[in-house]
Order: structure tokens, then C-alpha cells, then sequence
């Protein structure tokens, strides 16, 4: 008889306790993160709800790495779900003094918090804090190196499904700095799970390397034929900070080959969604006009990240409290 494969995301039960990447999950979890996403939002008027699925509880947001989106819509979640948050200034903490990492995170444990949400710029600094926590805390990966963003994909997983429908009648195109983004690693991953019709990659070779199509994605370097009937293209920025040798000669040379512009646009299904993580650098992966235009749902994306992150907490909690009840963490 094969055993089962260790997946240290899960409980013994076989539930989410941490979400460190989508690789490796099966679809009934990332089903129920996207349904219990819905059920947190107001339908007549799109906000979430407040809720006290956390109450009682304390979320701490360790950023290492600077970010708007992420760590507003975690500390909004967290708050809906009425919970402490703890935000800790990394750069004002005594890490800055040599501390040590897993000396933070026991401090942090002897305050009695219950979740750990962590963007570094190391991939597998996730892993390596869920590795060291005390039972009954759980781990949300932010953002790891050029690893993994698990929570940014779902909640372009809810978008594209909120404003497209059924994914496997979709054709989803990315484009961009494929090799260093945690963010188009995770969708690859949530994308074939979610069962996508057809998923194009397209990029300049030094910044989409062939290896690309093991995660599951057709590799194309020539942008315009790749967008005929296209109905979700999704935009990357260029990650200069994760370069470690000229991957590209200008800026200027790139927007013309793989800017995302309105002629190009005009290549795509007509009524083809336009999406971006963000940052979004403009004139450079995507022409302004696009990115404000009405065919991008760019800040849609950020609302949707309230929900998903509210039923990310809640779920991986509720197995932490589950799994403890039944003495078997
Ligand atoms: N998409 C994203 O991770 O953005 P931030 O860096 O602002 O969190």
C-alpha cells in the first residue's frame, strides 16, 4: 500500500492549517476557499461582512518585504473577521538589532498570537516559519521570494470566475516577467487545478524560460498571435529588485514587444477582462489607457482579495481548532 505524501500545509485530517503555495492542493479546498469567499460578501451591495469567525483571535502581519495590496486587504480581513491584528514594523524591530527570525516568532508566540501572516523576500520562509510554530498557530504565505503568492491567486481565481464564469470555456493568457514571479507560479498552479481551458505564457526568453511548460502553460515569446480569443490576460511587472543579470535591454524596447496596449487589445475576445496584480508600472507591461480602461478589473482584483483572505483565515483556523479538539496535532 503507497503511503499518502507529507504535505505539511495540512492537519492530520487532511484539512488547510497554512497556506504556504497552491502546488499540491487539491481542488475541494481551493473550492471551498472560493465558496466560503462568496459567502462573506454582501451581495446587495459587494462589500464583505463583518463577522466573528476570529474573535478572540490574534493575526499578526509580518511583512519583511514592503507591500500595499497584501498587507492592507490581511489587515482588513482580519479586522472583518473581528480580530486582533498585531502589524509589525519589520524595519522598526528588533530584527534590526540581530534578532533572529524564529526569535521574533517566539516573542510573537508568547503574545499569544494565533496566526502568522508573512511576506519575505526569501523563498521558503514560509515553510521554514509553519516548521517552527507551536500547534495551534497557522501560517499564511504573502508572498515568498519568486516562490509562491498563494493568496493573490485566488483571489484572481474569484475574479476571473466572478467576472467570466466557468474557467474551462476560458482561454487565460499571461504575459510578462514569468521567471521571477511568485504571483504567475501560484496561478499556473490554482489555473490547472480550477480545470482552465486553455493557458498561454508569453514573455521574451530571458524572462520565460522553456521549463515553464512543466507547470502546465503553452510558452509562447511572439505576443500578438498568442492573444487571438483571448478572454482574461493577465499582466506581470517587471521585477527588477529579483534580477540578478541584465534580463532585458530597456524598458522601452520591452513595452513595444510585451506592453499590453489598446491595438493589441483589439486582438483579444471583445469582451476580454484585463488583469494585473500590481504594482503596475505604466508604459511599461501595460499602456494607461488599458489599465484604466473598461475592460480592466484591476481594482476589482484588490476588492476580491478581502473576501478570499477572510475565508483563507477562517477555514485554515477553523481546521487549527478542529484538528486540536480531536487531539490530533
Ligand atoms: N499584488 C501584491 O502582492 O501587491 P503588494 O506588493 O502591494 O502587496
Amino acid at each position: 500500500m503507497s503511503r499518502p505524501i507529507f504535505n505539511p500545509q495540512l492537519t492530520p485530517l487532511g484539512d488547510l492549517r497554512h497556506l504556504l503555495g497552491i502546488e499540491g492542493l487539491g481542488r475541494p479546498i481551493l473550492e471551498e476557499i472560493l465558496s466560503t469567499a462568496e459567502t462573506l460578501v454582501d451581495s446587495s451591495n459587494g462589500t464583505t461582512r463583518k463577522v466573528p469567525l476570529l474573535r478572540g483571535k490574534t493575526v499578526a502581519n509580518l511583512f519583511f518585504e514592503n507591500s500595499t495590496r497584501t498587507r492592507t486587504t490581511f489587515e482588513l480581513a482580519a479586522k472583518r473577521l473581528s480580530a486582533d491584528v498585531l502589524n509589525i514594523n519589520v524595519a522598526a524591530s528588533a530584527t534590526s538589532k540581530g534578532e533572529t527570525l524564529l526569535d521574533t516568532l517566539r516573542n510573537l508566540q508568547a503574545m499569544q498570537c494565533d496566526m502568522f501572516v508573512v511576506r519575505h523576500s526569501a523563498s521558503g520562509a514560509a515553510h521554514f516559519i509553519a516548521q517552527h510554530v507551536e500547534p495551534h498557530i497557522s501560517v499564511i504565505n504573502a508572498g515568498d521570494g519568486q516562490h509562491a503568492h498563494p493568496t493573490q491567486a485566488l483571489l484572481d481565481m474569484y475574479a476571473i470566475r466572478k467576472f467570466k464564469g466557468d474557467l474551462s470555456q476560458l482561454k487565460v493568457v499571461i504575459i510578462g516577467d514569468l521567471l521571477h514571479s511568485r504571483v504567475a507560479r501560484s496561478q499556473i498552479h490554482a489555473l490547472n487545478i480550477l480545470g482552465v481551458g486553455e493557458l498561454v505564457t508569453v514573455g521574451p526568453k530571458t524572462l520565460l524560460p522553456e521549463h515553464f511548460r512543466e507547470l502546465g502553460a503553452r510558452v509562447e515569446h511572439n505576443l500578438d498571435p498568442a492573444l487571438a480569443n483571448a478572454d482574461v490576460i493577465i499582466t506581470l511587472r517587471l521585477q527588477r529588485e529579483r534580477m540578478k543579470s541584465a534580463s532585458l535591454p530597456g524598458q522601452d524596447e520591452y513595452f513595444q514587444c510585451y506592453g499590453l496596449t489598446q491595438r493589441r487589445l483589439q486582438l483579444a475576445s471583445p469582451d476580454a477582462i484585463v488583469m494585473h496584480p500590481g504594482p503596475t508600472n505604466r508604459g511599461v507591461e501595460i499602456e494607461a489607457s488599458v489599465a484604466d480602461g473598461p475592460q480592466s478589473i484591476i481594482l476589482d482584483q484588490v476588492r476580491c482579495g478581502i473576501a478570499v483572505r477572510m475565508a483563507v483565515m477562517s477555514i485554515t483556523m477553523g481546521n487549527v481548532e478542529r484538528a486540536l479538539h480531536e487531539n490530533k496535532q
